[in-house]
């Protein structure tokens, strides 16, 4: 490993603002001293992500994780310490030095690489504008492209002949050699070097931290193979990185949300018609490095894999792939449907912006979307119900929390039409055998009362402590609060017992509370209330959660009672599809105003 010299990472704290910096990856907001945002290294729904300006470091009250500015870009981008310091240290203008031999000379190559990439981009860009590039500037128009697209994207053109990159790189001082290695040029039999990508629309991919690390050429026409891409090099791994990650990235943090399509062009129609969260997985496989990515970035992330064979069955390998390794941390994958024949760029094209939402709105969570492939296999005869119904329920028990289960198989009970014995007979797999589809007659409870679609599932538990806490620790400054919000945050919702007596006192006599002294008098009579208080009020002084103005206390309070408002919905629905699962389990025809009870529940838990 490099060592730095001390004086570079002190050069590194000082130079960058982690507030600032963190901001650009995290949206932050300020409470007291530290910024608190929604932390990108774990699924969560409120913010446990603390960043500390004054003292220059960050840290997670959720996951844990902190560090230094450093630190972050090591996680972030999944960098070892001498990346990251080498990132940083060229964000802040620092000199590098002192490092050990080696990993000077490795970190030079890839420097030296990024800049004959650079010089690459910059050569396809201006000959895309060229006389020579009037072919694939016709092509762009084509293909609907705007100018402004063409820009952001640096989308170039490689011209015809053999040499014109090897000799811009070599007038700009580039060892061809090193060229080479970057997959630019290629040696040629009598020793010299000739252009690999010629008569193409380039296409560069960039890494999150701004360099161009590899290359898609596209042929203008139908010669194959239709695109020559870099392959691995001393910058680049193929299945590593995701196209238009370095813009999605930013446009992910407004809503969490990520749209991985499988080429290159239809990630550039998205972007054009407005989805700027839109990444290229590139090639038809996506692989676990790619899903880790996106899980730094997104909470949502579609899946929108073009509608041929060949699409879906990249889909299907893509989808375990990313619900193994996304929706394990509580994020969840769905599935986008395009019409047959279409990928997304001819979608945009053809049916616009508004109707590619639409069909985002309709995304299946991943789930649904192997329990539905399984089930048309059964109804277009290729599978027999038992089958069906075994790897159903295979399907199923992969899945995290288990609470989810027995949803999902009412699901596949209303979808298969089986009856109610037959269903039992499917949970245990091996008995199968005689399972066949329900004689026509009552339809018990077959209403197809489709599993909600969560948001989260790790996310939306309370952590009774950290809630009880917060609400303590704002009546705490401000006990007039207790009277304004005893109600709607009763203290029968506190699951510790000690917070629950301190808050209770609190609410009960809140009338004559005016400031923290008096909260301390009121509980004067209990010890152990007391003890609780004083913790808390050590604790929240430490600046570790602090409520800022009373305004910001109400918003914060506000959002507590909307989780508990939220928590209490789920309740309602989970108990609701308890008691129909039950009914439906044991054969009984389910009433119909419980049917509609749940169709409410489940509208509410979806706003
Ligand atoms: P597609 O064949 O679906 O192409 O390949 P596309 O992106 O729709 O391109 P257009 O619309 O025909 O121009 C999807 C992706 O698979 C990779 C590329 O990344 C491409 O964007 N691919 C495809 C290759 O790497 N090489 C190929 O020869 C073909
Ligand atoms: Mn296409």
């Amino acid at each position: 490993m490099a060592r730095f010299d001390q004086g570079v990472i002190r050069e590194i704290h000082a130079r960058i603002d982690i507030g600032t910096f963190i901001g650009q990856y995290v949206s932050l907001k300020k409470r007291g001293t530290d910024l608190v945002g929604l932390c990108p290294f774990h699924g969560e729904k409120t913010p446990s992500f603390h960043v500390h300006p004054d003292r220059g470091f960050f840290k997670c009250f959720g996951c844990g994780v902190g560090g230094d500015v450093i630190a972050f870009v090591q996680k972030l981008e999944n960098l070892p310490f001498p990346e990251a310091v080498r990132v940083l240290a060229s964000k802040a203008g620092v000199e590098l030095e002192a490092e050990d031999p080696r990993a000077a000379r490795a970190r030079s190559e890839r420097e030296a690489i990024y800049e004959a990439n650079q010089i690459a981009a910059a050569y396809f860009a201006r000959m895309l504008r060229s006389e020579e590039g009037a072919g694939a500037r016709a092509y762009c128009e084509r293909r609907g492209f705007s100018s402004a697209t063409i820009e952001k994207f640096t989308l170039g053109f490689a011209p015809e002949g053999w040499s014109g990159l090897t000799d811009e790189l070599r007038s700009q001082g580039v060892d061809l050699a090193l060229a080479a290695r970057a997959g630019l040029v290629k040696p040629s039999q009598r020793g010299g070097y000739y252009d690999f990508y010629r008569n193409r629309l380039m296409v560069p991919t960039y890494a999150t931290t701004g360099e161009v690390i590899a290359f898609g050429g596209r042929a203008l026409d139908e010669s194959e193979p239709k695109y020559l891409n870099t392959s691995t090099t001393p910058v680049y791994t193929k299945g590593d990185h995701l196209f238009a990650l370095n813009v999605a990235r930013r446009a992910a943090q407004r809503d969490k949300t990520l749209v991985v399509v499988e080429g290159y062009l239809d990630c550039i129609a998205l972007h054009q018609a407005g989805f700027e969260n839109a990444v290229a997985a590139l090639g038809t496989a996506f692989t676990e490095k790619q899903a880790s990515e996106l899980r730094k970035y997104a909470e949502f992330v579609y899946l929108c894999y073009d509608a041929d064979a060949a699409g879906s069955a990249a889909a299907t390998k893509s989808i375990d792939i990313a619900s193994k390794v996304i929706e394990h941390t509580g994020s969840s994958v769905r599935i986008v449907t395009l019409p047959e024949g279409e990928d997304p760029d001819s979608f945009v094209r053809a049916h616009g912006a508004a109707a590619f939402s639409r069909l985002l709105e309709t995304a299946k969570p991943s789930v649904e979307y192997k329990l539905d492939l399984r089930i048309d296999g059964l109804n277009a005869g290729f599978e027999s119900p038992s089958a069906v119904a075994r790897k159903a329920e295979a399907i199923i028990r992969e899945l995290t929390p288990r609470e989810e289960w027995d949803r999902w198989r009412v699901y596949v009970a209303g979808r298969l039409k089986v009856n109610v014995d037959d269903l039992r007979n499917s949970r245990f797999l091996a008995n199968a055998a005689n399972f066949g589809p329900r004689a026509n007659g009552a339809d018990a409870g077959g209403s197809r009362h489709v599993p909600v679609h969560r948001r989260t599932s790790a996310g939306t538990h309370l952590e009774p402590l950290s809630f009880e806490r917060e609400v303590l620790g704002i009546v705490l400054e401000d006990p007039q609060l207790a009277r304004e919000y005893g109600e709607r945050i009763a203290p029968r919702r506190f699951r510790n017992e000690l917070y629950r007596r301190a808050y209770e006192t609190i609410v009960t006599q809140a009338e004559g509370l005016r400031a923290t002294a008096d909260v301390f008098a009121a509980c004067a009579q209990d010890e152990e209330a007391l003890d609780v208080l004083t913790s808390l009020g050590a604790r929240d002084r430490s600046s570790i959660v602090r409520y800022g103005d009373s305004q910001e206390r109400r918003a914060h309070l506000d959002r507590i009672v909307e989780r508990l408002q939220r928590e209490d919905d789920e309740a309602r629905y989970a108990e609701l599809s308890r008691s129909i699962d039950e009914m439906f389990l044991a054969g009984q025809p389910v009433p119909r105003d419980l049917l509609e009870q749940f169709e409410a529940a489940k509208l509410k838990l979806k706003k």
